[in-house]
């Protein structure tokens, strides 16, 4: 009332605000048109390794016969204020054979997300290989919500339009942090069929069935530009019948045919569950669980664990904790793949960094394609600028991580095990 009063009595005002109007729309296009340059660039490129000779790196072709190892597709989304975590663990998770999606949801400002795809297009490895893209768009995002879930979705479909290559899209949030490294992974994963989902889950719905599947909410992420919280409404809904929920970790590991199942296959099912699940508070912990288990062709590709490690509290709160130091060991130990939740810059991520990934303050993780450089000078990390001359992006060198992580997952799809887990009811 105040404002509107002093504005229409203040002559000046109209005035004023008439003076400043074009330089305020040559400034927001000036603006407009620096973000567009800096995320377009990173992000709509296509191709894959090429030699990049400019750049002092010679790039082999990218092989993928059945006994070259796999690719993965890493979403790793992020929020405001997070900027610098998601690319420690880009940093951690990189390797030049895989692809990286960014996703800063709304929750941050266009500054943030300049400076991510600056900061990205500023690496030398990452223009070399060109793997590494940021989503222009920001949107609302709540993670208690189907807008994550939206989201995902939305990476999923990105991926597999950038790259015909990758086998696996992994989610990562930039409080996960990897406890291996890439030729780790990449040389477990290599054995494996390339159908296989990880997806952890049960039928056991407990609490959950109530208070998550019977309970409606909305998710106003879904139509407004902030991050807002999510709404319950006083009312509730039957169980399904048409279909049996399945429920439990977000973290997923897809295999590339399933993703394309959800996105574009031709069934309806996956179309179905996500209009379903639009009204389901922390749907991320159930809708591919559904999806998968109710897909006839997919129920015997799941792998029943999402290869993290998480520690909950006693009794367990909506969120796990923080790992710190006390957990390295129990880390380790798990055999996991990844770990989270990660406080940033916690000293227990500069251990992982030492002992593990042997990655210098601002380089990339080890890796049998960068090796070179660590033989000539005796160094024990790597930084992440020092890659030169030819690089053989299809050879990778498991170290012990990798053998924990393979006992892991021979003990889970052991035939035994495999199939006493898919999906029971
Ligand atoms: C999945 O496994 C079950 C039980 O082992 C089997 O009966 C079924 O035919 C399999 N489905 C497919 C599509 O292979
Ligand atoms: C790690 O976190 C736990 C609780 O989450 C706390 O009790 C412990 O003191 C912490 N340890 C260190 C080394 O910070």
């Amino acid at each position: 009332m105040q404002n509107k009063k002093n504005l229409n009595s203040d002559s000046g005002g109209p005035m004023r605000l008439l003076k400043f109007s074009p330089w305020i729309g040559i400034l927001v296009f000036v603006l407009a048109a620096f973000i567009f340059g800096v995320i377009s660039h990173s992000f709509l490129r296509g191709g894959a390794s090429v030699a990049d000779q400019k750049l002092g790196l010679v790039v082999g072709p990218l092989l993928k016969g059945p006994a070259d190892p796999p690719v993965f597709a890493y979403w790793i989304s992020g929020t405001g204020g997070e900027g610098q975590k998601m690319l420690r663990l880009l940093k951690a998770v990189y390797h030049p054979r895989n692809r990286y999606v960014l996703h800063l949801d709304a929750g941050s400002s266009a500054l943030e997300r300049i400076n991510l795809a600056r900061s990205i297009q500023s690496e030398r490895l990452f223009r070399a290989f060109r793997n590494v893209d940021v989503i222009g768009q920001s949107y609302a995002v709540d993670r208690t919500g189907p807008s994550i879930l939206s989201a995902t979705l939305h990476g999923a479909a990105v991926m597999l339009r950038l790259s015909a290559d990758w086998d696996w899209f992994i989610t990562l949030s930039s409080s996960d942090y990897p406890i291996m490294t890439q030729d780790d992974l990449l040389h477990v994963f290599t054995s494996l069929p390339r159908n296989l989902n990880f997806i952890d889950h049960t039928s056991d719905l407990g609490w959950k069935e109530y208070d998550r599947f019977d309970k409606i909410v909305v998710d106003p992420s879904l139509y407004m530009d902030k991050n807002s919280q999510l709404l319950i409404s006083s009312g509730t809904r039957k169980t399904p019948d048409a279909f049996r929920i399945f429920t439990g970790s977000p973290w997923v590991i897809l295999s590339r045919a399933f993703v394309g199942h959800c996105i574009h296959g031709s069934d309806n099912l996956p179309r179905k569950l996500l209009m379903y699940f639009a009204n389901v508070a922390y749907s991320m912990e159930s809708y591919f669980q559904t999806v998968i288990c109710n897909s006839p062709e997919f129920q015997n590709t799941t792998v029943n664990t999402d290869l993290r490690y998480i520690v909950w509290n006693n009794p367990p709160g909506l969120e796990p904790l923080f790992l710190n130091q006390s957990y390295y060991k129990a880390m380790i130990k798990s055999r996991a793949a990844f770990a989270r939740k990660f406080m940033e810059d916690d000293p227990v991520l500069k251990k992982v960094d030492k002992k593990i990934l042997k990655r210098a303050q601002n380089g990339v993780g080890f890796g049998q394609w960068c090796s070179a450089q660590l033989k000539n000078k005796g160094e024990k990390t790597l930084e992440g600028d020092t890659c030169s001359s030819g690089v053989d992006i299809n050879t990778v060198k498991p170290g012990p991580s990798a053998a924990r992580l393979k006992s892991l997952v021979l003990e889970l799809i052991s035939e035994e095990s495999l199939f006493s887990n898919q999906c029971k009811v």
